[in-house]
């Protein structure tokens, strides 16, 4: 059954994963701040990325370019002229929507009738230096991509790297959405993982349907579910300006279906068009055949933010715990914000010393919290709806037998562990 957006948004509020923009003032339409424990999520799942694509792999390496670009890179890849949506405006209430997420021609708000669609530009504009004029213009970067082919040439001579080979970078990206929505999904201000993947061009077929697999597999061993997860592959009309073809890695959200990852092949599409735009030849030599020819570009695109949402919602589940509805975070240990809770039994002093002593210990080792207030069952509870994986209670025999209890959050199942093994205990476990 679909799980309740507002049950998300609300736990995202009330715990800190993330909330509003600019709360006190109203906020700021599309803008979101992501709170202590949203942080972390969003950092862990950057990090799992990362590892995947960076770390793990002699094929790719990182970057991470500047935001503001100089304007002609936006005139090149052609984003100026196609970065657009189509836009209506209610001649009855003046709101505005995007035309193809509409269903019927009536406004949504208030049924009145809708103008002809006309193509509205998503880049942000601003200025560079004291003067606002043509000159100083530049633009708040749509996509983290064109920062990676501007920079193709100088990484491959870098890094003597020879086809096939990719260049990944994270980072915030700007679109001024028409219709930003369904909190933190649609964003004017959102973090993107992208990967440029450099191929001959007769191989760019083989490397696309296998970025398309791996994409999919790299979710699933994140614990997404599988039948929270299909691929859609894109009509020839949604295509994007620079797209040979186009599959999206789409997740079941709490409307319905949605994209969460697109994987792309551009052809060689920037690369030529930088060279032609710049003057600079960025097309690649075969070091061993001495043929010169433009790369094809395979691109896996994912939001940061995005996934975070995706991972909140497939991980929410509710159950009932001794006669009482409890909400748990299923994360997976890698993406949970904290891997384990130090909760001593009772305040008391003698109980508090050790369980300080346990967390001075743990805290070098693994991202940790402490939590000493009311019951203890009320504190599994709020762990458990947080995803942390492990609490380890501190109680009165720990005093006499120096060991502590484990507890799992998904089957809930205590462990007596020695104090003096409880950082191994917990790596091995962490690590499974
Ligand atoms: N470089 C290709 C590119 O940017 P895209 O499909 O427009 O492709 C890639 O974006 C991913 O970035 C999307 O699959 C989505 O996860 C994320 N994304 C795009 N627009 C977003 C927005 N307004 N808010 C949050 N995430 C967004």
């Amino acid at each position: 059954m679909p799980i309740d957006f507002e049950k998300i948004t609300s736990l995202a509020k009330r715990r800190g994963f993330f909330f509003q923009g600019s709360e006190i003032y109203g906020g700021l339409n599309g803008t979101w701040d992501y709170g202590p424990l949203g942080v972390e999520l969003l950092k862990n799942v950057k990090q799992a990325w990362w590892r995947a694509m960076v770390q793990m792999r002699d094929d790719i390496v990182g970057v991470d370019s500047a935001i503001l670009l100089n304007p002609e890179v936006w005139r090149a890849s052609g984003h100026l002229e196609n970065f657009t949506d189509p836009l209506v405006d209610c001649k009855e209430c003046k709101m505005r929507w995007r035309a193809d997420h509409l269903e019927g021609d009536r406004c949504p708000n208030c049924g009145g009738e809708l103008t002809e669609p006309r193509q509205f530009n998503l880049i942000f504009k601003t200025f560079v230096g004291p003067v606002e004029g043509d000159a100083a213009v530049v633009y708040l970067r749509p996509e983290t991509a064109q920062g990676i082919f501007v920079d193709f040439k100088a990484i491959q001579g870098m890094t003597r790297k020879r086809l096939p080979f990719g260049i990944a970078q994270q980072g915030k990206s700007f679109r001024n959405e028409i219709s930003p929505g369904n909190s933190i999904f649609r964003s004017r201000e959102f973090e993107q993982m992208e990967c440029e993947y450099f191929v001959r061009p007769e191989q760019a077929g083989e490397a696309y349907r296998s970025w398309v697999r791996e994409r999919y597999d790299w979710y699933v061993s994140l614990g997404m579910k599988p039948e929270s997860l299909r691929l859609r592959e894109h009509e020839q009309s949604e295509l994007s300006h620079y797209s040979a073809g186009t599959t999206d890695v789409e997740f079941l959200y709490p409307w319905g279906w949605g994209e969460l990852e697109g994987i792309a092949n551009r052809t060689d599409f920037d690369l030529r068009r930088h060279s032609e735009f710049s003057g600079k030849d960025l097309s690649y030599v075969d070091e061993t055949t001495s043929e010169k020819f433009y790369p094809y570009v395979i691109e896996p695109a994912a939001g940061a933010t995005r996934a975070t949402l995706a991972f909140m919602c497939d991980a929410y589940d509710e159950a009932v715990v001794n006669g009482e509805q409890r909400t748990f975070l299923r994360l997976h240990k890698s993406l949970a914000p904290y891997k384990v809770a130090v909760l001593p039994l009772s305040k008391k002093e003698n109980l508090s010393a050790v369980a300080r002593q346990v967390e001075k210990s743990l805290r070098p080792h693994f991202m940790i919290t402490y939590d000493e207030t009311q019951s203890i069952g009320k504190r599994y509870a709020r762990q458990d709806e947080i995803g942390t994986p492990y609490c380890v209670t501190v109680d009165f025999d720990s005093l006499e037998d120096h060991a502590v209890t484990i507890r799992e959050r998904d089957s809930m199942a205590q462990e007596r562990v020695p104090i003096e093994d409880l950082v191994p205990v917990l790596r091995d476990k962490l690590s499974d």
